[in-house]
């Protein structure tokens, strides 16, 4: 009788799909634990570097045989960085349904909007397992918070959130926070991200009000922030990345049938508003009113 061979953790495969900042990171990090890791990516140049560097042992042409698919590609559109998109992401769950292997383990990285992880889970026909663990990386910090920090998972099925916490909790040693769905686990990064907005677009609205005013924006956030459970932001160019102002779209998208007034609405005008301020008193020379 044959004994079915279990192939020890270390010895599982992982392929990391979408190798920019956080793909290149996860590639890293993984590489680093002494895990299989190999890439995949539409941009060569993306393969080019992982290779180069070392952080993937192969570019993968195709995604057969592997235990871990780590999704980590842009959802935000190819030609505007601030609308979600989520095509690349079912074009990769309809590949995964003929090429993934059974049983093995999806994990979305990526951010997304609420709802997605179930429809990749439907699309693949719950062959294989998926989780969601949206990644809070922040790249002047990658020791404290990088790919190694407390992050969510949310998971589909009972049976993928046990594989997901094997491979994050026990392989990757990530510490986790559980959710009872992979909605919660979506919505908790959009969230965090559209809380981020509002702050940075009050302190925006602030800096608007004192330049206007004539006042000393530096002067008043410093004295405003002597109070312990206050720390107003600061006010620089204008709120960019592709993360904040994607994650706060998805937050209104996914809002706008439950609340008439909405405050990440407003954010994204008074967003609007400061860039037109900072255009114009570069305009006129005015000197930013600063300490
Ligand atoms: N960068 C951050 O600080 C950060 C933090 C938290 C979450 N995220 C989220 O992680 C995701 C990735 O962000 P990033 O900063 O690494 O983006 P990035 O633009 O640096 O990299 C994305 C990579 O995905 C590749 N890609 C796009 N579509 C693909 C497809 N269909 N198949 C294969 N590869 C594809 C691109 O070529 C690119 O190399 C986004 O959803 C982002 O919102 C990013």
């Amino acid at each position: 009788m044959f004994e079915k061979l279990i192939p020890k953790e270390s010895e599982k495969k992982i392929l990391i799909i979408g190798l920019g900042q956080i793909g290149h990171s996860n590639a890293e990090y993984m590489t680093s634990l002494g895990l299989h890791v190999d890439g995949f990516d539409i941009n060569k140049d993306a393969i080019t570097r992982a290779l180069k560097d070392k952080v993937i042992q192969k570019a993968a042409t195709d995604f057969q045989g592997y235990d871990y698919y780590v999704v980590c590609i842009s959802t935000h559109k190819p030609e505007d960085m601030f609308v979600p998109y989520l095509d690349g992401l079912v074009d990769i769950a309809k590949r995964l349904t003929y090429e993934g292997k059974t049983g093995a383990l999806v994990g979305i990285d990526s951010t997304v909007t609420r709802g997605t992880t179930q429809e990749v889970k439907k699309i693949l026909g719950h062959r294989l397992h998926v989780v969601h663990v949206p990644h809070r990386f922040f790249v002047h910090e990658k020791e404290e918070h990088g790919v190694r920090q407390v992050r969510v998972i949310g998971g589909c099925e009972p049976c993928c959130i046990k594989e997901g916490k094997n491979f994050y909790g026990n392989l990757l040693q990530i510490p986790l926070h559980q959710v009872s769905s992979p909605d919660i686990a979506e919505l908790t990064k959009v969230v965090e991200n559209s809380y981020r907005y509002l702050e940075i677009a009050f302190a925006e609205e602030i800096k608007m009000v004192c330049d206007n005013s004539s006042l000393n924006f530096d002067e008043l956030r410093d004295a405003i922030n002597t109070k312990w459970n206050i720390e107003v932001l600061d006010a620089r160019d204008g709120i960019g990345g592709h993360c904040l102002p994607k994650d706060s779209q998805m937050f209104l998208d996914f809002s706008r049938n439950s609340v008439v007034t909405s405050m990440i609405r407003a954010a994204k005008m008074v967003d609007a508003q400061y860039r037109f301020h900072l255009t114009q008193r570069a305009a006129q020379e005015v000197p930013l009113a600063r300490g």
